[in-house]
């Protein structure tokens, strides 16, 4: 077993069933585990990528300093599964935590002194990936998994690949001169190959992961690389209709109505008047003086007039669709309650 591993790591570069983990250069020693997407339980753990340590143990010490600078640089940060036999279809989480940076100048040369990485890399990759071998944990897989994470709730397995096939593009070129960008190519990638394929600017990202930085860090420094932000997700309607004013709507008509329906405003003489902020008590009354609007009209009365219909004051939440959203979830809670 021992002679086929030193086979597999060898020809690694080239077709065998391995992976390699790299920060600015290959991670060494770092721990490596695998765990379902989905469910986020751990399949596999207790491997350690590559090192000087165990490339000495495993080719002998006088055949690793015959090594040059590029075979140091591919051999570093290898992992390989014994007969990997995991679910084709599924997606997997394959991790790198720890270890040394071996070229954490990014000079491409070995350091003398390799440097800790204190974060985790991660790679989302199908069990077919992990069959196979032959990607690379990057902060380039990196950067799709946080996406991933951020989009993939409620979205079948299917549509998740097409998102990251769509996401390919922020990230780099063609690696595998398909003519094509897709996920394939954002595990294919990796520094030592592809350095002139890469389109996103990983510095801060690979700083932060070195660093273990937190999750919100992160998490923020991987969505960057994207050119739209997946969207916030919508405000949690809250249970309670006057928690939710005061988290969210009450800011909104303040903005968006509160100059005229507001005492001495020119909508003042209407049942829409709104208290202002100063005024200690304003989230409870305003939250019923909407009660007894809805209550006596319907809660379509104000969106219809918040749009512009049949509205003195014309259209004010046309072109503020998020607003809009706000206002409307607020008086469905008046409505249900
Ligand atoms: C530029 C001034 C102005 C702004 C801003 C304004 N309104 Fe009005 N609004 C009026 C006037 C004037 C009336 C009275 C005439 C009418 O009913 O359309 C009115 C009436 C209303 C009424 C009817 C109240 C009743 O007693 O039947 C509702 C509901 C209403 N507005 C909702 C809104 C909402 C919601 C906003 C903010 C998203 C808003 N308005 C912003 C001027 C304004």
């Amino acid at each position: 077993m021992f002679k086929s591993r030193v086979l597999a790591l060898l020809a690694c570069l080239g077709l065998a069933a391995c992976e390699q983990a790299q920060l600015q250069g290959p991670i060494g020693g770092g721990e490596v585990f695998v765990s379902e997407f989905r469910s986020g339980e751990t399949v596999l753990t207790g491997l350690s990528t590559t090192d000087e340590t165990s490339l000495i143990a495993l080719v002998g010490q006088e055949t690793f300093d015959s090594y040059n600078a590029l075979q140091i640089m591919a051999l570093v940060g290898l992992n390989t599964f014994d007969n990997p036999d995991f679910d084709p279809d599924t997606w997997y989480v394959m991790g790198v935590q720890g270890g040394f940076d071996y070229d954490a100048d990014g000079n491409g040369l070995p350091d003398q002194a390799p440097i800790q990485v204190f974060g985790t890399v991660h790679a989302l990759v199908t069990g077919e990936h992990l069959n196979e071998g032959g990607f690379s944990i990057t902060p380039v897989t990196e950067a799709a998994y946080r996406y991933a994470v951020e989009m993939a709730d409620g979205i079948s397995d299917e549509a998740l690949h097409d998102l990251l096939d769509d996401a390919a593009g922020a990230l780099v070129e063609d690696t595998d001169d398909d003519e094509d960008v897709d996920y394939d190519d954002v595990i294919g990638w990796n520094r030592l190959l592809y350095s002139q394929q890469l389109l996103a600017d990983i510095d801060a990202l690979t700083s932060a992961v070195a660093a273990g930085a937190s999750e919100s860090t992160i998490i923020a420094a991987a969505l960057a690389l994207f050119p739209e932000a997946p969207p916030e997700p919508a405000p949690e309607p809250e249970a309670d209709p006057e928690e939710y004013f005061a988290q969210f709507a009450s800011d909104v008509v303040q903005l968006r109505c509160g100059g005229c329906h507001r005492v001495g405003g020119s909508a003042s003489r209407t049942r829409h008047v709104l208290q202002p902020t100063s005024n200690r008590n304003h989230i409870a009354l305003n939250t019923d003086m909407y009660r007894a609007l809805v209550q006596q009209e319907g809660a379509d009365y104000i969106l219809n007039k918040s749009l512009g219909n049949r509205h003195g004051g014309g259209n004010r939440l046309g072109r503020f669709p998020d607003d809009f959203e706000i206002l409307e979830t607020f008086l469905s809670l008046l409505e249900d309650g």
